[in-house]
C-alpha cells in the first residue's frame, strides 16, 4: 500500500496542487528557502487566505533573508499586526538574524531544527519543500487524512504517535516537497473537516476509514474543555492636537501576551485571571462598548473605557498617534476592534 499512495497520491497533485505564492508548481525545481520558511510560519495556525495578503507584503518589503534580519524588530511586528501568535513574528526576526549571520539557510531537518522558532513541523516542512529532503511533514490536515486512510481509532493527541509512523511509512525518498504539500492539499480540498468527499480522493481505494464506512469520524479528538473567559478594560484617551485629533498609544512588554506590539492602553487583563485594573490616567470615563476576542486559551470580554476630559496627561511611557493614520500602527486585532468600536460609534 504504501509506494500505491505516494504515487497516486502525486499523480492527484500533478493534475490539481494549489498554485500558492510561496510554492514551485509540481516536479519543478524548489522555490527560494526563504519563502518557504516565511509561509510556512506564517501558515501556522492560520488560512491560506489569511496568510497571502501577508506574505505578499513581507516579500515586497523584504526580498530576503538579509533584509528580514536588518529590518527593526518593531517594523516586523508591526506589519504582522493583525496576523495573531505574535510570539511568530519575534521569533521571525531572531531567525532571520541567526540565518544572515550564517550565510543561508542549513539544508538538514536537524540543523533547522535548532533555528529559533522552529518546531518539528516547520523544520520537516522547509526540509521536505525547500531542500527535496525525505521529512516527515505533519500539520492538522496530514494528521487528518493519515488517521482516516489508516483508520487510527485512539483519540488525539495521543494518536500523534501511531499517526507520525504511518505518515512515516507512506513518505517516498523522491519528490519529498511535493509529496508534502500533496497530503496538505488532499486535507485542505478533499478529506476535509466537515466533508470527506471520497468520490474525488485519489487515496479512496486505499482508505481503511473508508471502506469501514466511518471517514468523518475519524479523527477522534478528546473532549475539549471549554474555554474560560476573562474579562479586562482598555483606555481610548484622545486629545485635540494643531496636527490633528490624536489617540495615546504604548508599547506592550516583550514578554506576555502580544508581547512587544504597540496597543491601547489596559488594566493589566492579560497577567491577571480575573476582576480589573487600574486606569493610566486619572479622571472621568465613559463606556464605549465591549470587544470580544478568543485566544488559544481564553476568551476575553474587555470593556473600552473612553476618557472623558479633554487635556489629558497620560502617566509612563507612549506616543500620541494620528487618528486619521491608525490603521498604521500595527495594532493586533484585539485593539484594532476596541478603536473600531470607538470611531463607528460618532
Ligand atoms: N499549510 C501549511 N503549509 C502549507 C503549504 N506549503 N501549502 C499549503 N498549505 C499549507
Amino acid at each position: 500500500m504504501t509506494a500505491t499512495v505516494s504515487t497516486l497520491l502525486l499523480d492527484w497533485y500533478d493534475r490539481a496542487a494549489r498554485r500558492l505564492p510561496w510554492r514551485a508548481p509540481p516536479g519543478e525545481a524548489p522555490p527560494d528557502p526563504y519563502r518557504v520558511w516565511l509561509s510556512e510560519v506564517m501558515l501556522q495556525q492560520t488560512t491560506v487566505a489569511a496568510v497571502a495578503p501577508y506574505f505578499a507584503k513581507f516579500t515586497d518589503r523584504w526580498p530576503t533573508v538579509a533584509a528580514l534580519a536588518a529590518a527593526p524588530e518593531e517594523e516586523v511586528m508591526a506589519a504582522w499586526a493583525g496576523l495573531g501568535y505574535y510570539s511568530r513574528a519575534r521569533n521571525l526576526v531572531r531567525c532571520a538574524r541567526a540565518v544572515a549571520a550564517m550565510g543561508g539557510f542549513p539544508a538538514s531537518e536537524a540543523d533547522l531544527r535548532k533555528l529559533p522558532g522552529l518546531g518539528d513541523y516547520t523544520a520537516a516542512a522547509v526540509a521536505a519543500i525547500a531542500f527535496g529532503q525525505r521529512a516527515v511533514v505533519v500539520d492538522a490536515n496530514v494528521e487528518r487524512v493519515v488517521a482516516r486512510l489508516f483508520a487510527i481509532r485512539e483519540p488525539l493527541p495521543g494518536a500523534r504517535k501511531a499517526i507520525r509512523a504511518a505518515a512515516d511509512a507512506i513518505t517516498p525518498s523522491a519528490r519529498a516537497g511535493d509529496f508534502a504539500q500533496a497530503m496538505m492539499d488532499l486535507g485542505a480540498t478533499v478529506c476535509t473537516a466537515r466533508d470527506a468527499k471520497c468520490l474525488l480522493c485519489p487515496l479512496a481505494g486505499e482508505c481503511r476509514a473508508r471502506a469501514e464506512g466511518d471517514p468523518l469520524e475519524l479523527p477522534v479528538k478528546a473532549a475539549k474543555k471549554a474555554k474560560p473567559r476573562r474579562t479586562g478594560t482598555t483606555f481610548w484617551i484622545e486629545r485635540d492636537a494643531p496636527e490633528g485629533q490624536q489617540v495615546w498609544l504604548v508599547t506592550r512588554a516583550p514578554k506576555g501576551m502580544l508581547g512587544g506590539m504597540r496597543a491601547l492602553p489596559d488594566d493589566g487583563w492579560a497577567a491577571r485571571r480575573d476582576g480589573h485594573g487600574d486606569a493610566p490616567v486619572s479622571g472621568a470615563w465613559k463606556a464605549g462598548g465591549v470587544v470580544r476576542h478568543s485566544f488559544t486559551h481564553f476568551d476575553l470580554e474587555l470593556g473600552v473605557a473612553i476618557h472623558a476630559g479633554d487635556k489629558p496627561a497620560p502617566a509612563g511611557e507612549g506616543e500620541w498617534w494620528p487618528l486619521d493614520r491608525i490603521d498604521e500602527a500595527g495594532l493586533p486585532t484585539l485593539f484594532a476592534k476596541a478603536a473600531q468600536l470607538v470611531l463607528a460609534a460618532r
